[in-house]
């Protein structure tokens, strides 16, 4: 035998090694199927729990869907409820109009008669045969955002010029001219602006621009108007206003004691004093020598008024509340007598940002460029016969 012997076992050893290696291998195996078999548990417990979940959370979106479609629908019901009670409360108040006119005609008539001398108050001798008044906002236009929530912008009242004349804030010394409307709608900035920097500086947003002279009113002690030349950029004329105690004229705007306006027959002064502080006073201007040419006590309140204009020798005074809504106007006043208070329409101006700080009618055009809390709006004016109403 010998060493043949060991040959023969030699395969045998490596026979027994092999059956332990692959039984070695066989429980490595399975111990790996196990583990996979356990992995797909898991995965497919977890795949489960991710359905579960995700169909919860659809369950969860379309209850909020539908939560968020009954909020919608309430939100519209409940607007609609306020558009309805808004039109309603109009609708009284065109039923009712404003009583403060009438009420203080009585008294106003007394009072003239004690003040006639004094104040001029007889018949006012009307230079046009202008018999229009205004019926309603026919159409709103707002054409931009710019400056300070107070200010006035306006073109010339009279003449053709198109230049637009723009005073931000309530008191500076400068005042911006943009050439054309386009350049005040198109640009931002001021630099398209010219700039007058004028000799006193300027109060309130009562100014005027009236056949190429700026009308503007300077505080200093007493009132002074001043007469400016817009072409050759000097001062023609000033005169101290002749009222006493000048208080400011519109309540809601305490900036503006006295309001400079053109209308179809000249230029007008609207103010108030302490003497008769609850109404609104208003003078006929004569504008080459700014002498009072009339004057008379309206009977429209101060209280709640925000801005007044004057069309045909008829003063309208604008009025809104302290927390602004609906500005309208309420009171006419006709210095002709050819409109009675009571016959006068109640023009209501659209709902829009704040309050008006400045309203300026243009007779050449028919329109109220109006300042809203910033933004520059120009109202156009329906006209209807003063005798037609
Ligand atoms: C005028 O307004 C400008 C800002 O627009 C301001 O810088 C300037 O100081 C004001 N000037 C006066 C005199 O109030
Ligand atoms: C400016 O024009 C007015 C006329 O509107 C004239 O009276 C005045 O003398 C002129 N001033 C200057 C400095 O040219």
């Amino acid at each position: 035998m010998g060493p043949c012997c060991c040959l023969l076992l030699l395969p045998l050893l490596a026979g027994a090694q092999q059956q332990q290696f692959m039984e070695y291998v066989e429980r490595r195996l399975a111990l790996l199927e196990e583990r996979i078999a356990q992995w797909h548990d898991q995965s497919s417990r977890y795949s489960t729990e991710l359905r579960d979940f995700k169909n919860q959370v659809l369950g969860m979106l379309e209850t909020a869907e539908k939560e968020r479609e009954a909020l919608r629908a309430e939100a519209e019901g409940a607007a609609a409820r306020v558009d309805r009670l808004e039109r309603e409360v109009d609708y009284l108040e065109t039923q009712n109009p404003a009583p403060p006119c009438v009420e203080v005609d009585e008294v106003l008539v007394e009072k003239q008669a004690a003040t006639a001398k004094q104040r001029k108050n007889e018949k006012y001798n009307k230079l046009t045969d202008c018999s229009d008044t205004i019926a309603s906002v026919r159409a709103m236009k707002i054409l931009k955002r710019f400056g300070s929530s107070a200010g006035l912008w306006t073109k010339d009242a009279a003449g053709s010029s198109e230049k637009i004349y723009v005073f931000d804030g309530t008191a500076n010394d400068t005042v911006f001219v943009f050439p054309r409307m386009r350049e005040f709608t198109l640009f931002s900035a001021t630099r398209r602006a010219a700039r007058i920097k004028l000799p006193y500086p300027w109060v309130g947003t009562g100014h005027l621009v009236y056949g190429g002279f700026l009308y503007y009113i300077r505080q200093q002690g007493p009132f002074q108007v001043i007469k400016f030349d817009l072409a050759n950029k000097t001062v023609v004329d000033s005169s101290v206003f002749p009222a006493e105690e000048q208080i400011p004229v519109f309540g809601l705007s305490p900036f503006t004691y006295i309001e400079l306006a053109a209308d179809e027959e000249g230029l007008w002064a609207i103010y108030a004093t302490k003497e008769n502080e609850k109404n609104i006073c208003l003078a006929k201007l004569d504008p080459d020598s700014l002498d009072i040419e009339q004057m008379w006590d309206t009977p429209c309140p101060r209280e709640n008024a925000e801005g007044a204009f004057v069309v045909c020798g008829a003063l309208h005074v604008a009025y809104n509340t302290r927390l602004p809504s609906r500005s309208r106007v309420q009171c006419v006043f006709d210095v002709s007598g050819t409109l009675p208070p009571e016959e006068a329409s109640l023009v209501y101006f659209p709902k829009r940002y704040g309050s008006h700080s400045s309203m300026k009618y243009s007779p050449r055009e028919r329109q109220v460029y109006a300042w809203d809390d910033g933004y520059q709006i120009i109202y156009r004016m329906e006209m209807k016969k003063k005798l037609e109403v």
